[in-house]
């Protein structure tokens, strides 16, 4: 769960930094976009377009977007593919759902480029293949959330590049390792809940 009324400082809009977007209205962390630029502009020079199709959504927008899924597919089906509110990586405003948000996104270059280069930018595929039991969602391979080089590499060392266990890992140990990231550009504002 993400602090009570969580919401981002600095979001900005996409559409200000040149990018491909779904929507005028999609917004992420401003902390966190050297490294989406970057990502970007190395995906356009291999011919790569990375289109932002859904990236912050606030509390009520998911909230919205949990309870259309219940309505039509039933709470089962809804609990594998969407957080409650107040759960999903989306209010951080640093998650993106890239492309046609649909199971062939796999198929395409771009999902192929973000799995060779994703990590060097600090992206992570949350809900990746075979994993559903593990992170308690189905397969997503449309929505990447950004964790630092540093995550990602750590991901890839000592967690078989699993997101899902580096976050157990931290979760576990956050009263020890919240000194090393506060105070942060992205840890600011960040209080471990307990
Ligand atoms: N689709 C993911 C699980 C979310 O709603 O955040």
């Amino acid at each position: 769960a993400l602090p009570v009324g969580y919401e981002p400082t600095d979001l900005v809009r996409l559409t200000d930094y040149g990018m491909s977007v779904s929507r005028s209205s999609v917004e992420l962390r401003k902390a966190i976009m050297p490294e989406v630029t970057a990502m970007v502009h190395a995906a356009r020079t291999d011919h790569v377009v990375l289109l932002f199709s859904s990236t912050y959504r606030s509390y009520a927008t998911q909230k919205a977007v949990y309870a259309r899924e219940v309505r039509l597919y039933g709470k089962k089906v809804a609990d594998s593919e969407s957080a409650v509110p107040g759960h999903s990586q989306h209010q951080m405003g640093t998650t993106i759902d890239f492309g046609c948000i649909c199971n062939d996104f796999d198929k395409t270059t771009a999902f192929q480029w973000l799995v060779e280069n994703g990590w060097k930018y600090g992206f992570s595929m949350t809900y990746p293949k075979g994993y559903e039991a593990v992170t308690g969602y189905r397969y997503e391979p449309w929505h990447w959330h950004y964790i630092t080089v540093a995550g990602t590499n750590a991901q890839r060392e000592f967690f078989n590049n699993i997101q899902q266990y580096l976050l157990e890992f931290i979760f576990e140990n956050r009263s020890q390792l919240v000194s090393s990231y506060r105070g942060t550009a992205l840890g600011a504002g960040w209080k471990p809940s307990s």
